[in-house]
């Protein structure tokens, strides 16, 4: 059976690329990568992608006089690399709405928190701040709004009295390398659906 197309947009590290790697080396996967983008050059992710052989391209928004035209070049390279499916992970541009609907439902995020809980960055500081018990990760399409949309999966760890910024960041970023291929392995497989705004994951 064929392969579900999926590119990547990165702008770093690529922890959650390499996790994604990982689990399309299986040809058993149900999806496979066919383009890691990042929008910065020196983006170490790139490098994870050459060295398992995977088409990379690097488009740097500076070259672009406004988001609308750098969307384009986005747009351009993932349909000519045949993008079924589009996963952001760590990706650190805000989309404008014309790319969001263009992609519409074909477009996933990963976001370091329990959505609707603290959007936007320095999350783990501010789930520290308000002393939740529970923080977490949730992978979710990506609609207008910043880190809003559907949740497809989320996995919770819970916070010790001890957790600082980067221990609480380590035990929640190794949940997101569970949950992203997950995730993907789900969509793939064509068990998840949106319906009245919401998804439903079948046998979840
Ligand atoms: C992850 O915490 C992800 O949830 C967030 O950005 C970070 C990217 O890390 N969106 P990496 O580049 O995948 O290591």
């Amino acid at each position: 059976m064929a392969r579900l197309k999926t590119a990547v947009l990165i702008s770093g590290h690529g922890s959650n690329l390499q996790a994604l790697i990982d689990a399309c080396a299986d040809p058993a996967f149900p999806a496979e990568i066919c383009l890691v983008l990042s929008n910065k050059p020196g983006a170490a992710g790139l490098d994870r992608a050459k060295a398992a052989g995977l088409p990379i391209k690097a488009v740097s928004h500076r070259e672009f006089a406004d988001r609308e035209s750098f969307e384009a070049a986005v747009s351009f390279e993932l349909e000519a690399a045949g993008a079924e499916l589009v996963l952001l992970a760590g990706f650190m541009r805000v989309l404008t709405e014309g790319f969001v609907s263009k992609w519409q439902d074909r477009l996933i995020n990963i976001h370091p928190s329990l959505l609707p809980a603290f959007p936007g960055l320095d999350t783990h500081a501010r789930a520290l701040e308000a002393g939740v018990a529970q923080a977490g990760c949730t992978v979710h399409f990506v609609r207008a709004d910043v880190d809003a949309g559907p949740t497809i999966l989320q996995a919770a760890v819970s916070v010790t009295n001890d957790d600082t910024e980067e221990s609480l960041a380590a035990r929640v970023l190794e949940q997101e390398h569970k949950i992203y291929p997950e995730a993907l392995r789900l969509i793939a497989d064509g068990k998840v659906t949106i319906s009245d705004g919401k998804v439903i994951v079948e046998d979840a």
